[in-house]
């Protein structure tokens, strides 16, 4: 009877403070907090204002400041390393979508599925983040279209800033066929990205940036019979990629970019087209940095890394291999 009562009372109590929540570390709360916040300044338009300071000179700004630390240094499989502040944040927000044609989806809200942190120094995470119509002039404004998963683990410093990141993002290549509405494995949607990847990287990449030049040697029957082509027989091909209307540069690009594989969205770090949509979106937040990564080198980041580098390189990136341990373990 009393052994009951007793019991009774344990459970009364339990509910009144639910174990779960009892027996969750101070550290668990402060860096949930932390990567929700980081997440909820990649949704639309949270982003905009942290990508129009990502140039500054000083690195400083101010909304992230308690979020990430300023030598933070990260990989996201399998886009590639960021091995600084500057570039960590404009991965982080700079490729956050922005609504443009032809679906003009954002991330309109995240959701931190799967959470985990035992250790002030270390949390595990899944986000979705649901991608939706995010410009308010279309018919279909909050139709949600899909979602984007990202899953990996975080170190924090002694004031809980991030310092370091592995995170992986699964099926990104189906991702962007959802949310561009194409299908990346037709050979005339490979030419047609690869010429808006040149039309693009001509324009945001000027100046001392700029990475086509016009060649004399490129001509358009020569990069059309480049492409295996038959002007008489392929006419309908040819007449969709209109190259007419590309300028000599453009055209010195695409002569280039149209021999290289397209390559896909799910191994990005590789000497590819699709690398280079990925890195156009970048440049145009810090055109000084990733304008070489578009261009015909592919500048140290659009190159075909093995396997082994991309995956396993964890010594150079966080200084040991057991970064994402807690301490002791
Ligand atoms: C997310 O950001 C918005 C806009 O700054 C803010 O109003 C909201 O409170 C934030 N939500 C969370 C969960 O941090
Ligand atoms: C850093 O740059 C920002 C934006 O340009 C400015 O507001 C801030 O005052 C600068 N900080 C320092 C310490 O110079
Ligand atoms: C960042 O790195 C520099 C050079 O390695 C070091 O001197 C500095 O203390 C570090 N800052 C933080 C906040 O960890
Ligand atoms: C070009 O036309 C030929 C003959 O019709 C066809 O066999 C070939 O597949 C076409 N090439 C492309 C890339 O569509
Ligand atoms: C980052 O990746 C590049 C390849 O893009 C590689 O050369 C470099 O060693 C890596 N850096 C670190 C610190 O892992």
């Amino acid at each position: 009877m009393r052994f009951q009562r007793i019991l009774g009372f344990v459970i009364l109590i339990s509910a009144w403070f639910p174990l779960s929540s009892a027996r969750r570390p101070a550290c668990y709360t402060r860096n949930f907090n932390t990567i929700a916040s980081i997440y909820n300044f990649t949704i639309y338009p949270n982003q905009l204002p942290i990508i129009a300071q990502a140039t500054n000179s000083n690195l400083s700004i101010p909304q992230i400041a308690n979020l990430f630390s300023p030598n933070v240094t990260g990989r996201v499989q399998d886009i590639g390393n960021f091995t600084d502040f500057r570039t960590s944040i404009e991965y982080f927000f700079g490729l956050a979508p922005v609504p443009r044609a032809p679906t003009y989806v954002a991330f309109s809200a995240f959701d931190l599925t799967q959470f985990s942190s035992d250790c002030p120094s270390v949390a595990a995470s899944t986000v979705y983040f649901t991608t939706a119509v995010a410009d308010p002039s279309r018919p279909d404004f909050g139709k949600v279209l899909t979602y984007l998963k990202q899953s990996g683990f975080w170190h924090f410093d002694e004031q809980g800033r991030v310092d370091y990141y592995d995170l992986w993002i699964p099926a990104l290549q189906d991702f962007s066929s959802i949310i561009n509405a194409v299908d990346y494995d037709q050979r005339i949607v490979q030419l047609l990205v690869a010429k808006q990847v040149c039309q693009g990287a001509q324009k945001v990449c000027t100046g001392a940036n700029t990475q086509y030049k016009k060649s004399i040697e490129t001509d358009l029957g020569a990069v059309i019979a480049g492409l295996k082509l038959d002007p008489l027989l392929n006419t309908s091909l040819i007449s969709q990629l209109e190259l007419t209307n590309l300028n000599d540069g453009e055209l010195n690009c695409f002569a280039q970019l149209s021999k290289k594989p397209f390559g896909t969205f799910d191994k990005l770090w590789a000497d590819s087209v699709a690398c280079r949509t990925v890195h156009l979106i970048l440049a145009e937040v810090d055109p000084g940095v990733h304008c070489p990564h578009v261009g015909p080198t592919g500048g140290g980041k659009c190159v075909d890394y093995p396997y082994n580098n991309r995956l396993f390189d964890d010594i150079p990136l966080f200084g040991e291999k057991y970064r994402f341990r807690c301490p002791h373990d």
